[in-house]
């Protein structure tokens, strides 16, 4: 029997790794501990509850007493928690330090207490910074642009520095944009879907021509997965399925999935310091024998069809006062503007 603590677990990769790791290995016992910020919610594992091998614990990443409790009895750490959404990180930096750079500090605490137990840390491709030829190895240099992914490079900073100095195992992946079901409006694919579902605009930022590099939840999962199980101590991971896509192709695959039409496709002024690709190597992962199932086409229109299917979970997510003053925030004033007259 194995016990893993999966931190984050009630968010959108984390609840679906949660989900995987009780599905693939029967004698695993998972605890999800989560703060139920805006964007964890408990009905992304409701279908987990019942099962007498998972345990939910309803805490926070940054306090020592909680964390503690739950690192001792438990044999490996994932850890998810985070705040993610860049465009949060430019408006108010402060929270992605203290979750995605302090909150692991106090993981590798408890961890450095309670003796070697494997810590994985989800971290992210933008760690990179853009990475405008080529594909980025495991060994580029770190040149994160925005407070999120300067957040997660710090963060993966600590976890190699508890590495070498105390030895403690641990293991980073850095992950290429997700999408799947469960993924928080806020982000492109779920907000392009659910807008179009309401037959409102898709703010498309700049030109749309940024590339992305898009790999289905499931696959993520499995890769997360490999890197646990067979990770070299110490080691770091891509992860990414190499389909890369300019933003405005997804958009359009978006409304011709949904049979919307291209008007809805309107370009606003950009994000400051708005990275125009990302493209990792992922050789090192592929030599684990991982690659992805799921191609773009059939992954995103299975998560079309979860979106249109579950519309009381996206509603839900909109009509909170949360989610419409974040959204009034952050998309008022940028009007449409006419590409490549942006200011
Ligand atoms: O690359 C991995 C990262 O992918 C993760 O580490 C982050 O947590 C995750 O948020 C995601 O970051 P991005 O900034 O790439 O994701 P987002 O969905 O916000 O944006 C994807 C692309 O779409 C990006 O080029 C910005 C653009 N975009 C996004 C939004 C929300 C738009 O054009 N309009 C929008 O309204």
């Amino acid at each position: 029997m194995r016990r893993v603590l999966v931190t984050g677990g009630a968010g959108f990769i984390g609840s679906h790794f949660a989900r995987h790791l009780l599905c693939t290995y029967p004698d695993y016992r998972v605890t999800v501990l989560d703060a139920l910020t805006y964007a964890g919610s408990l009905s992304n594992i409701a279908d987990l509850m019942s099962d007498p091998r998972f345990a939910f614990y309803h805490g926070d990443v940054r306090d020592p007493v909680v964390v503690r409790n739950l690192v001792r009895n438990h044999d490996w750490v994932v850890n998810f928690a985070a705040e993610t959404h860049v465009d949060r990180s430019i408006l108010n930096p402060g929270s992605f330090l203290q979750t995605d750079v302090y909150g692991v500090y106090v993981l590798l605490e408890a961890c450095r207490e309670f003796g070697s137990r494997r810590f994985l840390q989800v971290s992210t491709d933008e760690v990179y910074g853009e990475v405008l030829e080529g594909f980025a190895t495991e060994e580029a240099p770190l040149r994160p642009r925005s407070p999120y992914s300067a957040s997660k490079a710090s963060a993966e900073l600590l976890v190699q520095a508890y590495h070498t100095t105390y030895g403690l195992d641990t293991v980073i992946t850095r992950g290429s944009n997700t999408y799947g079901p469960n993924q928080y409006p806020e982000k492109m694919i779920p907000l392009f879907i659910t807008n179009a579902l309401e037959d409102r605009p898709l703010p498309l930022y700049g030109d749309g021509s940024q590339v992305r590099d898009w790999i289905y939840v499931e696959d993520h999962c499995v890769a997360i997965d490999t890197v646990l199980h067979h990770g070299e101590s110490g080691g770091v991971y891509n992860i990414g399925a190499g389909n890369l896509l300019k933003n405005r192709e997804v958009a359009e695959k978006i409304v011709e999935i949904l049979g919307k039409s291209v008007s809805l496709i309107q370009s606003v002024a950009d994000r400051p310091g708005h990275d125009r690709r990302y493209a990792v190597d992922t050789s090192r992962l592929r030599q684990m024998r991982w690659s992805p199932r799921w191609r773009f086409e059939d992954g995103l229109r299975h998560t079309v069809e979860w979106y249109r299917s579950h519309s009381e979970w996206w509603k839900e997510i909109k009509s909170k006062k949360e989610y419409q003053q974040f959204a009034s925030q952050w998309y008022h004033g940028r009007a449409p503007v006419t590409p490549g007259q942006e200011e």
